[in-house]
């Protein structure tokens, strides 16, 4: 297979394994690319990308950029903060109203479950979720996986437990379906209040002792408490979330093995990872934020081939 078999990127659960191993392939070849002295390539010199970020974002929107300008596209940002959206306007009036200024591609982050799709259903363009409310970041999870491969070699057969605030997490729910979709054992581990009762639904098991999911596995993706998204207290404390769930490392010096640490961003330094942790070799949070960029420059160049074909 040299193309995808879906025409959007709206989440990991609509993609098959060939996807994500075309995925893979190809932003092995961009990775060689940003690390040569000229890291552009002119791919998408004729392909014009809106990137709408429609809540905030740090790490995603200036990757999403930073792939889109290697590939030289032509990016036009849009920040809603910023926009006629506080003046009223609909999602699919500014989606049209930018796409009639002949954009190809949008890339969108939006507070609604399902903002991408419903935006696929309504406007002639290829469209990026860039993480939509509580349900999926597609990218996120697959430059996750992309980063696991690089550094033990594959995610087939892996051990991966995800910690911390499963309920509200995006990256939760994408990771489940894209590591599982590959071959990996997923656990989440969390206070019971911030894991989702569906959740062993989808093949994963739960454990609520911090030490026992981090003996059993081989990579920890650590996640930060969601609290923009809390109506109500989950926990007593953070400071009781810290002694429960915080990776330390005392924790980690106590195991019998080295284990790989993920996070995507951003880092509650100290209330779920110590700085010595983050920032430890046992860590590859950078390498996965260098690796989201060649992911995501896979992502836009295999979408595109379809709009040029
Ligand atoms: N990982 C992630 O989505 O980070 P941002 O919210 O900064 O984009």
């Amino acid at each position: 297979m040299n193309h995808l078999s879906v025409e959007h990127l709206l989440g990991i659960k609509y993609l098959k394994p060939s996807d994500i191993e075309l995925i893979f392939k190809t932003a092995d070849h961009f990775k060689e690319v940003i690390n040569r002295p000229i890291k552009k390539v002119p791919s998408l010199r004729d392909i014009t990308i809106a990137n709408l970020f429609f809540e905030n974002s740090t790490r995603t929107k200036l990757s999403f950029e930073l792939a889109e300008k290697r590939l030289s596209a032509d990016v036009i940002n849009f920040s809603a903060s910023q926009s006629s959206v506080k003046k009223g306007e609909t999602l699919i009036d500014t989606v049209n109203n930018i796409l009639s200024m002949k954009v190809d591609i949008v890339v969108m982050r939006h507070a609604h479950v399902g903002a991408g799709v419903f935006l696929a259903k309504h406007v002639n363009a290829k469209i990026i979720n860039a993480g939509d409310g509580t349900h999926e970041h597609p990218t996120q999870a697959l430059l996750d996986s992309y980063s696991i491969r690089e550094k033990l070699g594959s995610v087939k057969g892996k051990k991966i437990v995800i910690i911390g605030d499963i309920l509200h997490s995006r990256v939760a729910l994408s990771n489940i379906f894209a590591l599982q979709m590959q071959g990996a054992e997923v656990k989440v581990c969390g206070p019971t209040t911030l894991i989702p009762k569906y959740i062993t639904s989808l093949g994963v098991t739960v454990e609520t002792n911090l030490k026992k999911a981090l003996e059993w596995c081989d990579v920890a993706n650590v996640l930060r408490v969601q609290n923009e998204r809390m109506d109500i207290n989950y926990f007593p404390s953070t400071r009781e979330y810290t002694q429960l769930f915080g990776i330390n490392k005392e924790i980690l010096d106590n195991l019998d093995k080295k284990i790989v640490i993920m996070h995507p961003g951003p880092i509650n330094r100290g209330v779920e990872i110590t700085s010595d942790v983050a920032d430890s070799e046992e860590s590859i949070i950078l390498h996965q934020v260098e690796n989201g960029v060649a992911v995501r420059m896979a992502v836009i160049y295999l979408l595109a081939e379809q709009i040029k074909r």
